[in-house]
């Protein structure tokens, strides 16, 4: 009875967080049918309005493709049905450098690695939890 209400606050502080485990790999903590914000950047902060970046999950599915403007939610085909119309970035970041995405109204299926590929140059990993499995993760670590 006690661990209901324990259980709702851990989840409710662990809404949205986002922190580096002991190897510096982003993990991403979310509740189901919220918003995650997935961080990658250019390592040199430059303005990659004009460059290429992909957004894969667990190394194969269609995340979010940009390329110089293009991308799934204006037109380019490609994007993994799962996630089609919840996936954005960051237009007036583009500039710093921030190649960061929002999942919208995540679903337990979102949970998994997730890799920023600017192809040829630099890749990076973040790991998204979605649902109560968020709590457990950071309960058990
Ligand atoms: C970033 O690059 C785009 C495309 O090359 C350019 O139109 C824009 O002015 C640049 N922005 C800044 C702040 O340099
Ligand atoms: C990139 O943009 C997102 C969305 O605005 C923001 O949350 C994040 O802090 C930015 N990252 C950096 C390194 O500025
Ligand atoms: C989410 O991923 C983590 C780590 O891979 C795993 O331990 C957990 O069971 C997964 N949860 C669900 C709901 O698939």
């Amino acid at each position: 009875m006690e661990l209901v209400p324990l259980l709702c606050l851990s989840l409710l502080t662990l809404s949205g967080s986002t922190f580096a485990d002991e190897n510096g790999a982003v993990l991403v903590a979310v509740e189901e049918k919220s918003d995650a914000i997935l961080p990658c950047s250019f390592s040199s902060k430059k303005n990659i309005t004009s460059m290429v970046f992909d957004w894969k999950k667990d190394g194969h599915m269609e995340v979010f493709l940009y390329d110089s403007g293009t991308h799934y939610n204006n037109g380019r085909a490609g994007q993994d049905e799962q996630f089609k119309g919840r996936v954005f970035h960051f237009k007036d970041e583009l500039k710093n450098g921030n190649a960061s995405i929002k999942i919208t109204n995540t679903k337990m299926a979102d949970n998994g690695s997730y890799t920023c590929i600017f192809p040829n140059q630099q890749t990076s990993q973040v790991t998204l939890f979605v649902g109560p499995d968020s709590e457990r993760f950071v309960l058990t670590s």
